[in-house]
């Protein structure tokens, strides 16, 4: 069952060939994927070969294999992680019950609509980053990006499986409006909000990477404690590949503060105009970045109360972040938990069912992780010994969706009237100056071993090679 057999036209681990009319619909959308992929993939990269990762295995220990190869001709597959005999489900209503392998009856809209909804991020982050191959820092910069959008299409490959092996003509239906939809369309957008916004330069792509990609991190973790086997166990192994993603985030973003740090020091001067004057980005701009991403990722999460989330809970569809490992009865029917609301001009905290606010636990985990990744971040200005510290704003500053949205807040959490907020948006949220002035310094750097003037190399290469190893071959 593990072992992924390459010898037919869609590499798979699940017996792809023993149900011919599965296979032959999947052959059916894989030429619509290729078309999809060549018209909104990444500009301009058809005859590169990129060192790329490919799944061999879904074995822990060595499960990618490197080479160079063109991204068209990418194996895109299916991977399941082994199924364990006897999985029980277990955690809401179904707990201790035998999970299931097909989706029953009175849970397939539920479901349906679940795996739409993850499947439509992975296509829209790889709209989102087409344009970024033209304007590289550098070669392994460039290799990354590339990485991480061909498995954004493997994961699109994941659920489109699911879809069309356990929904039937909804599903196949389903998986051709996958490919129909596009990031930032005005008649035909992707479905949630982040999926829409541009990512106009490296900057955004390395918050993108480290927040929007841990919003994946945490709903696939959710997603694979799921009563549906077959969607744990693809969960599973997309966040083996995932990892990855967010690493390319977090050193990106270490980087670019490295050697910002460095022309502070060499200039002995913390003012943004000559940090930026030197060719570096100032720590304002850093800090605004953050505030918008960090915001609009954790909107992922949804209403801060919601019955649906209540309803997939019950249910067994979605559990908890590592659900297996708390101590409480996995049932949660009359516990509380706290969300905000704002009440006379005042946030304030109000105990609600903690079923309704799967949601919230969700986005106050995702906030856990985050906080410590800036935290790491703020290790590399320490060490340069830059005084300025990075902070993620309060959890309800920018929000637009749930009981938070609209309200104007400071990134500390005071609540604000709109004279202030217009004084002051400036300073918390990235002006069309930062944007302008990001986008100048988007040069295209891709001669092996050479790095744009505003980030640092990085500590080491992809998969042992030296930093200055060709990850690219421009053909
Ligand atoms: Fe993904
Ligand atoms: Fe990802």
């Amino acid at each position: 069952m593990s072992t992924i057999n390459y010898s037919e036209k869609i590499p798979n681990n699940v017996n792809l060939s023993e149900d011919r009319t599965l296979q032959r619909a999947l052959e059916g959308w894989q030429p619509n994927f290729i078309n999809w992929w060549d018209d909104v993939g990444p500009e301009g990269s058809t005859n590169h070969e990129v060192y790329l990762r490919t799944a061999v295995s879904v074995d822990p220990q060595g499960w990618a294999q490197f080479g160079h190869v063109k991204m068209r001709d990418y194996r895109w597959g299916i991977f399941l992680n082994p199924g364990e005999a006897e999985r029980k489900i277990h955690f809401g209503d179904h707990k201790g019950e035998a999970a299931w392998n097909d989706v029953p009856g009175e849970h397939r809209a539920n479901l349906r609509r679940i795996i739409v909804t993850q499947g439509d991020t992975e296509p829209a982050s790889v709209e989102q980053q087409r344009h970024l191959g033209l304007t590289a820092p550098s070669m392994y910069d460039l290799r990354n990006l590339f990485q991480i959008n061909v498995e954004e299409g493997r994961h699109l490959w994941a659920m489109v499986y699911l879809l069309h092996k356990h929904f039937g003509r909804d599903g196949r239906e389903e998986a051709e409006a996958l490919l129909q939809r596009q990031s930032g369309d005005q008649d035909n957008p992707r479905i949630l909000g982040a999926f829409n916004e541009k990512t106009p330069d490296w900057l955004a792509f390395f918050m993108f990477t480290y927040f929007t990609d841990r919003d994946g991190k945490f709903q696939l973790s959710a997603l694979a404690e799921s009563a549906f086997d077959p969607l744990a166990r693809t969960t599973k192994f997309m966040l083996t590949e995932e990892a990855h993603h967010m690493f390319v985030g977090e050193s990106g973003v270490s980087r670019v503060l490295q050697r910002t740090a460095q022309v502070m020091n060499e200039l002995k001067t913390d003012d943004p105009a000559k940090v930026r004057a030197a060719g570096a980005i100032d720590l304002g701009t850093v800090q605004r970045y953050l505030n918008f991403h960090y915001s609009v990722t954790i909107d992922l999460f949804g209403a801060d109360q919601s019955s649906n989330a209540a309803i997939f809970y019950s249910s067994g569809l979605k559990g908890r972040y590592e659900e297996g490992k708390r101590t409480d009865d996995h049932v949660l029917k009359g516990q509380t938990y706290k969300v905000l609301e704002v009440q006379n001009g005042q946030l304030v905290e109000k105990e609600v069912p903690m079923l309704n606010a799967l949601n919230e636990v969700l986005r106050d985990d995702f906030i856990t992780d985050s906080v410590a990744g800036v935290n790491r971040w703020n290790k590399v200005l320490e060490k340069a010994g830059i005084p300025t510290r990075l902070t993620v704003p309060h959890k309800a500053f920018n929000r637009q969706i749930g009981a938070l949205a609209g309200i104007r807040l400071s990134p500390e959490g005071r609540v604000v009237n709109a004279a202030e907020w217009e004084a002051k948006k400036a300073e918390w949220l990235p002006t069309p100056e930062d944007f302008a002035f990001v986008a100048s310094l988007m040069g295209r750097v891709v001669e092996p071993g050479k790095f744009a003037n505003w980030i640092a190399p990085p500590v080491m290469g992809i998969n042992r090679q030296p930093v200055d190893f060709e990850y690219v071959r421009f053909g």
